[in-house]
């Protein structure tokens, strides 16, 4: 399906009917442990706090059921997106038509440490506890991730970074799934990395990955270095609720200085906000709505052009959309 079908097919929706259908058909072929819903609302489930429902939802207990939940999707002509910690995303208000998926089902928390130091690590692990057992195992090098939302699956997709590092400093290899089903381990050379960004898993879903550290040391220097991060993070970023940075850095520059300087710190739509701490941060005020934001976002855009002739690019994804076809 090419990107403008999606929208397309996100856009008209599809007949209610069709997705019960599809809900009776696969209720049966995946293990009890499977949780799967209709209308499930998404909000709660991002740190933005807004947008609507998906039409399903799963959260798969196991690489057999996430496989039926794709091929049957698939035979039906539906589109799939994955959800991880919901940190980095805004779910639109119409909610997403489609099956979301999330792998919060405790079968993809795995954290088991091997003899060289290396561990390998399930998709939904969310950050903090990677920190928290690596920390208590003394590897040094996960420290940057702490603090970050997100869960190991979304900080593979999206590169996640702070503190000067990012994901794949640690990554050796991922283990993924083909949106055929297929699993794969592929080796970090063999993947195209950057900047907030991951070629391979913009279709394919990220399973698991084997993390290098760069070094060990004991638990107390590393909880160390963890608590300094945490409040240089606590000095310099906003605690309301938030998709972390809503635009990329344009290379060799910073996206947060530029719209500070172009005065939109404080700017709203609606509950949705330039935060006075962090000017690369739209916050929610309380009852935002995804309109509010994309608004706010349009609003930041024309601004920024306009004061330092700058095109900034939302960093975010917008859930089961496009953003150029919004802003
Ligand atoms: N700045 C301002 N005004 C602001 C914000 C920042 O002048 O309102 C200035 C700062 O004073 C500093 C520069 O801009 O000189 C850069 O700011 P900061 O150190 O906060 O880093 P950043 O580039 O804005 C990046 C990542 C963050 C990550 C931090 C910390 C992006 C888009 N952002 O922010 O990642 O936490 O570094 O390492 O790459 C995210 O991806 O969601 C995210 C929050």
């Amino acid at each position: 399906m090419t990107a403008e079908q999606r929208v397309q097919s996100v856009d008209e929706g599809k007949p209610a009917g069709v997705w019960s259908e599809f809900f009776e058909a696969v209720k049966p072929l995946v293990s009890a442990a499977t949780r799967i819903v209709h209308e499930e609302r998404l909000g709660t489930k991002t740190t933005m706090r807004v947008g609507g429902a998906a039409r399903i939802y799963a959260e798969p207990a196991s690489v057999a059921d996430l496989q039926v939940l794709l091929r049957e999707a698939r035979a039906g002509g539906g589109e799939v997106l994955m959800l991880g910690r919901g940190s980095n995303v805004i779910v639109p208000d119409e909610g997403v038509d489609g099956l979301v998926v999330s792998l919060a089902h405790q079968a993809w928390s795995s954290f088991e440490p091997r003899e060289d130091g290396r561990v390998a690590v399930g998709a939904g692990l969310r950050l903090k506890n990677l920190c928290g057992l690596a920390a208590k195992a003394g590897l040094v090098g996960f420290e940057f991730l702490e603090g970050i939302p997100g869960n190991v699956g979304g900080a593979l997709r999206m590169n996640a970074g702070a503190m000067g590092a990012w994901m794949f400093d640690v990554v050796e290899e991922v283990q993924l799934m083909t949106r055929a089903g297929e699993v794969r381990t592929l080796t970090k050379a063999a993947m195209h990395v950057g900047y907030r960004h991951c070629e391979e898993l913009h279709q394919a879903i990220a399973l698991g990955a084997l993390l290098r550290p760069a070094t060990r040391s004991d638990a107390e220097t590393v909880k160390r270095q963890m608590d300094a991060y945490s409040r240089k993070r606590h000095e310099s970023q906003p605690r309301e609720p938030s998709a972390g940075c809503i635009f990329r850095n344009p290379p060799g520059n910073s996206a947060g200085r530029l719209i500070d300087e172009s005065g939109l710190k404080g700017a709203r739509v609606g509950d949705a906000e330039v935060s006075p701490t962090h000017a690369n941060f739209i916050v929610n005020r309380g009852s935002a709505t995804a309109a509010d934001v994309i608004a706010l976002v349009r609003r930041v855009r024309a601004r920024v052009r306009e004061v330092k002739g700058v095109d900034l690019e939302p960093e975010v994804l917008l859930f089961g959309k496009e953003w150029k076809d919004v802003l």
